[in-house]
């Protein structure tokens, strides 16, 4: 009885301009295939989980988007919401829902905007959590191994005499400050949290219970309406009043029974323009470069990104990333990538 929900309500506002609100980077053709990030991940979670228990939550505004891109999902698989809470309220709505659908139900939760290329090794990883999940009241994620203290993750630190495959987790902590970071490498049994989680509903929904007992009580008290035509109005009306908090926060590191399974796989969350140019291809002077005919002289180490039927030449950039959409074009220092959420606001404020 396996589900899976896809999380694809963030903004990727650090993809400006290409990622914008009303178009986010998840239903855009990051990688230059021919896909886009949610199509990836869709087809990617299809391997292991049945398609019709595959459910997208996502912003209302987004419910177009995400029928176009994925025509094969109906309408009772996309989890539509009224407002924007962070992570913690929409995976306990989706789990409540799941639950009334199948209450033995084991779910993977995923980000709709990563880079995994290894298929096999990611749904290998997912099926030992599966199996642990439907024998243990667990909380298990996946962890990367940390290359530099990145304080946009979360980090696990798990029980170092552990040999299996499966780890007890000492401590969840959800974006650490730079200096905490650093130490959590150098004791070198922690990992980056990639913000896979797999837990059975019964599970999930008790953690919720415990650790948060208030966000519980309100979509609880909606169960009787869920996956029925009451369903919309009591979301609509309820929905908003919950509490903004990702599920990190509300539960990973209050739990005391999380485990973490170390990834078999090369794992990137795509979340800058940086993280995006070191997956991709480049040319002999390392630029990278994504659906563009481009003439370059004397460029090296740029991420270049326009559309087709534009032609880009550059002469004397290094470094740089170079976008370049209808209305907006940027060219902007690769080292300073985390301002780019910034100059967005800017824009905003003078035009
Ligand atoms: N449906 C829905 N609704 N999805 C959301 C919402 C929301 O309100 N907010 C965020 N998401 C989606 C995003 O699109 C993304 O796919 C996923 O949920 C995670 O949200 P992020 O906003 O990207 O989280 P983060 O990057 O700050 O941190 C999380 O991911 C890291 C790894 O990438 C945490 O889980 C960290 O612990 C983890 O290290
Ligand atoms: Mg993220």
């Amino acid at each position: 009885d396996y589900y899976a929900i896809l999380m694809a309500g963030g903004v990727g506002s650090r993809f400006w301009p290409i990622s914008t609100q009303n178009f986010p980077k998840q239903f855009h053709d990051m990688l230059g295939t021919g896909e886009t990030l949610i199509q990836k991940t869709f087809n990617r979670l299809s391997k292991l989980i049945p398609e019709e228990n595959i459910f997208i939550l996502t912003n209302e505004r987004y419910n177009d988007l995400v029928h176009e891109q994925l025509p094969t999902v109906t309408k009772r698989q996309v989890v539509l919401e009224p407002a924007m809470r962070n992570t913690a309220p929409c995976i306990l709505y989706a789990a409540l829902k799941i639950h009334k659908e199948n209450e033995n139900a084991l779910m993977i939760v995923a980000p709709s905007d990563h880079w995994i290329e290894d298929e096999q090794a990611f749904s290998n990883n997912i099926q030992t959590a599966f199996d642990y999940c439907s024998a243990n009241d667990a909380l298990v994620t996946l962890g990367i191994v940390p290359s530099f203290p990145n304080t946009g993750y979360g980090y696990i630190e798990y029980d170092k005499s552990s040999t299996s495959q499966i780890k007890t987790v000492e401590q969840f902590r959800e974006k650490p400050d730079y200096e905490t970071a650093k130490t959590f490498l150098d004791q070198g049994n922690f990992l980056w949290n990639a913000g896979i989680f797999m837990w059975s509903v019964k599970s999930v929904l008790k953690a919720f219970k415990t650790n948060q007992p208030g966000l519980y009580q309100l979509f609880k008290s909606g169960y009787d309406s869920y996956n029925s035509d009451s369903e919309d109005k009591f979301i609509q009306e309820n929905y908003p009043k919950a509490e903004n908090i990702s599920v990190d926060y509300a539960i990973m590191e209050k739990s005391s029974n999380v485990y973490v399974i170390p990834a078999d796989f090369d794992w990137n969350d795509l979340g800058t323009w940086g993280s995006l140019y070191d997956k991709l291809d480049k040319d002999n002077n390392a630029n990278a470069i994504v659906n563009s005919k481009v003439l370059l002289e004397d460029a090296s180490g740029n991420m270049i990104r326009s559309n087709k039927d534009k032609i880009v030449v550059i002469d004397g950039i290094k470094d740089y990333i170079v976008v370049d959409k209808e209305e907006v074009l940027l060219i902007f220092p690769k080292a300073k990538e985390q301002d780019i959420k910034n100059v967005l606001q800017n824009v905003k404020a003078k035009f």
